[in-house]
């Protein structure tokens, strides 16, 4: 046999070189080379005796009309929240990648879903490279698996992995976590780039060949990418984020992308001593503790994916004791906050030169939608003229350089939030309410609220903080 050349492989990017070198002359990389040995994807395929054939492939090229349409089927997790970031269920044969920080809840999410899906449809494998056996069943125990065919492996050789799922033939598979596990095949270390593209594409391999859907556990680097990121995300068909803090019990699962349904799809779970309990309605949460009648806040209705949600913008802004005054911006992109601080200083003639400028997204959230910029602005200036929003008022809108307020997608769907959460009056872009933002809301139970449509910073200024 053939020997395998030695191929050296840039960790943080995938990138290949027959020889090391100290610098990636792709990602700019130090210090990132590995020596890996290069095994012909053919000859790998071949030699595990794989058929990766999407629905008989060995016929070649189908002509487009001959080809019947099926509408895929979903079989649901059990949990409600799940399937709406999966984009309603799991697709039979879908190769899905979930990601987040070590201890946000990756495992007891999975452990949940699998326990539902072993009850409802048929046998589960969840090999995991982290926890043995035992760990996971007290994990389980808390969680309420029951009886459930669900089948535990403590494994790391991807090889003796697949061997289990020619035994227990499971109706689904969970790999916990794609760094841990490693091929034979390569004598590089769990977690370096071969193993976890190896991993991933011998998954691949089984969910698509044997039709058996597979979650893919994969851990997230300091800077917030999952290991091997170009080698995973192209791979999978859909790679969902776990995002949240440690600091508040709510958990976000978010979908980058996703080839079976809407990207940036969010489902919304509470931390509890039982698991993770879906969080229906995130709106409610987000506004729980937000003080009444206080300078400073402001409730804005952004989009998540398709779903609308309410949060808190809050502001403080405070003379600095220092020459250079301060910006800070949590949950949301400090570019953005400075430049909508030069539009409110030169377009609604707010002096904020010699004042810090803090401002937070209340609960931990994230927003990175110019939707969000009406809320920011009136929260600051709100914290400014130390005078509150008016009460049971929220806002959306995206601020122009111009000072003008312009339109917004899915208006419609933001004010019916609005107007669910009690909400009695919504400042919003004038455009969206010619648009028919108003006719659009229409239909739904009363009391209706009050649409103000404003077309600059100083109109909705006027109009917000009066
Ligand atoms: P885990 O699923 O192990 O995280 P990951 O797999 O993403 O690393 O989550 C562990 C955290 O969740 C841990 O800090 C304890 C907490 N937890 C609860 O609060 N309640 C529970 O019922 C469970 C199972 C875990
Ligand atoms: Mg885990």
């Amino acid at each position: 046999m053939k020997q395998p050349r030695p191929v050296f492989v840039c960790q943080e990017c995938g990138s290949q070189s027959p020889k090391w070198q100290g610098r990636c002359p792709d990602c700019g990389a130090w210090n990132s080379f590995v020596e890996e040995r290069a095994v012909e994807p053919v000859a790998v395929a071949a030699a595990a005796g794989h058929r990766y054939a999407l629905g008989g492939g060995s016929q070649g090229a189908v002509r487009y009309s001959e080809i019947e349409s099926t509408r895929a089927e979903r079989i649901s997790t059990g949990i409600g929240e799940f399937d709406r970031v999966l984009g309603g269920g799991i697709v039979p044969g879908s190769l899905v990648l979930l990601g987040g920080e070590p201890g946000i809840g990756k495992s007891t999410l999975l452990l949940q879903a699998t326990a539902n899906f072993a009850h409802s449809v048929g046998p589960v494998l969840y090999a995991s490279g982290e926890e043995s056996e035992h760990q996971i069943k007290s994990r389980g125990d808390r969680l309420g698996v029951g009886d459930a065919p669900l089948y535990l492996l403590a494994e790391t050789c991807i090889e003796r992995i697949l061997e289990e799922v020619g035994r227990v033939k499971p109706k689904l598979l969970v790999v916990d976590s794609v760094q841990t596990v490693f091929s034979l095949k390569f004598q590089s270390a769990p977690g370096s780039i071969g193993q976890v593209r190896e991993a991933a594409t011998q998954f691949l391999f089984t969910a698509k060949g044997h039709n058996i859907p597979t979650f893919l556990v994969g851990h997230v680097t300091k800077d917030g990418n999952i290991a091997g990121p170009k080698a995973l995300e192209h791979v999978v068909d859909t790679v969902l984020y776990f995002e949240g803090e440690r600091h508040h019990s709510h958990r976000v699962v978010r979908a980058v992308k996703n080839r079976f349904g809407a990207v940036s799809e969010l489902g919304v779970f509470e931390m509890t001593g039982a698991g993770l309990k879906p969080v229906p309605n995130p709106s409610a949460l987000f506004l729980a503790e937000r003080p009444q009648a206080t300078p400073g806040s402001a409730v804005l209705c952004c989009l998540e994916g398709s779903r609308p949600i309410l949060v808190e913008v809050q502001a403080l802004v405070s003379t600095s004791s220092y020459g250079m005054a301060r910006r800070m911006a949590v949950g949301l992109d400090q570019a953005r906050l400075t430049l909508l601080l030069a539009v409110l200083e030169k377009r609604a003639g707010l002096h904020l030169v010699s004042d810090d400028v803090f401002v937070n997204i209340a609960g931990g959230m994230t927003i990175d939608e110019p939707a969000a910029d009406l809320a920011i602005v009136s929260a600051v200036a709100s914290s400014l003229r130390n005078r509150p929003v008016s009460q049971g008022t929220a806002v959306f809108g995206e601020v122009g350089l111009g000072g003008e307020i312009r339109g917004v997608p899915q208006a419609a769907l933001r004010i019916r939030e609005a107007e669910q959460m009690g909400f009695t009056r919504i400042v919003l872009p004038a455009a969206n309410v010619e648009a028919g933002a108003d006719a659009m809301a229409t239909g739904r139970d009363e009391p209706r609220a009050e649409l103000v449509g404003v077309r600059s910073v100083g109109e909705a200024l006027d109009v917000l903080l009066s």
